[in-house]
């Protein structure tokens, strides 16, 4: 795998940059940060969650009430780019250093992966895959959709637990293996849908690496023909989170990273459905695409998959 892993601190929450207009800021950032979980026990329906979902939850929320507090409101000296057309805004580093600080703090020795550069080698053999906020481009347009998506893998890269949270929509997406997938406490399952004609399909465009344009807008086109429509929300952990409910029937998508993912590939499972990479192999972390959907789509995705993009 190929993806960047800066070497960089834990941010204490007493360090984080102060973001928030003290005129509109309700609450103090310190007061955000620490924000009670709704009690996910309480909520109908919903399995006990560990300790860990719980970290995970409040994390989300807390860089939730980050993003919203800018949404809306970023002017261009605040937005840079990373590499070609690859922004980070001050509201990506500063969502990651509230999720950081509310992980490290309860785990001190578990590894973190996050998308802006904190890495953490822990003892543990546990790893945080953290993507402080899915969507920058929407972000940046005020297009609203984006989310806050945390994962917890074991070392054999098995998914634990998995948040992907919409802040605009107050939308939480929960899943612990094992124990099912959630959104706002209610259990979801993927869409039963099995005939072509009503399929709506999520899927993520290439923009910087043109030399697979070719294969996947072979691909695209017959999607379009096995579908009554497609989505490009701008959101991969979104994309997932909607497939794990039935909104979306099926999502594919090629150079995606961990962080993405990780948290939306653990609700699809949990929701019932199923998810491999283009090659068809279940260890998603082994390379960077995504096939994710049910009994029916998932193997319609994964054939025209293979036919493209296989070398
Ligand atoms: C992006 C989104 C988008 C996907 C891109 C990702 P970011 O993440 O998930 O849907 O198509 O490949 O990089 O940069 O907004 O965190
Ligand atoms: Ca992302
Ligand atoms: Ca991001």
């Amino acid at each position: 795998m190929t993806y960047k892993t800066n070497e960089t601190y834990i941010t204490p929450i007493s360090a984080i940059p102060r973001i928030l207009s003290p005129v509109k800021a309700k609450k103090s950032p310190e007061m955000l940060y620490c924000q009670p979980v709704i009690n996910p026990h309480v909520q109908k329906g919903m399995e006990k969650t560990s300790i860990e979902l719980q970290t995970a939850i409040r994390a989300a929320r807390a860089a939730g009430a980050v993003t919203l507090e800018k949404f809306g409101e970023l002017s261009l000296p605040e937005i840079q780019g990373k590499n070609f057309k690859d922004f980070v805004t001050e509201v990506d580093t500063t969502c990651e250093a509230v999720i950081s600080s509310i992980i490290a703090e309860s785990f001190p020795e578990d590894s973190m992966l996050c998308e802006e550069g904190t890495a953490v080698k822990g003892s543990s053999g546990r790893t945080w895959i953290v993507d402080p906020l899915d969507g920058t481009l929407n972000f940046i347009h005020s297009f609203p959709v984006f989310a806050i998506s945390i994962a917890l893998k074991e070392s054999n890269n098995e998914l634990l637990a998995g948040v992907v949270y919409q802040p605009v929509l107050q939308e939480l997406f929960t899943a612990e293996r094992g124990k099912g997938a959630y959104l706002n406490g209610k259990k979801i399952t993927i869409s039963s849908r099995s005939d072509k004609e009503s399929f709506l399909i999520a899927t993520g465009l290439p923009f910087t690496e043109y030399h697979y344009l070719e294969a996947y807008i072979g691909m695209l086109k017959e999607v379009i023909h096995d579908s009554a429509g497609i989505r490009r929300a701008g959101s991969a952990a979104i994309d997932l989170a909607y497939t794990a409910c039935g909104r979306f029937d099926g999502f594919w998508e090629y150079k995606l990273f961990p962080w993405d993912f990780a948290a939306g590939v653990l609700l699809v499972r949990e929701a019932g459905g199923t998810v491999t990479n283009f090659e068809g192999e279940h260890d998603v972390f082994q390379r960077q695409s995504i096939i994710a959907g049910n009994s029916v789509t998932h193997p319609l995705l994964l054939e025209k998959a293979k036919k493209y993009f296989s070398a």
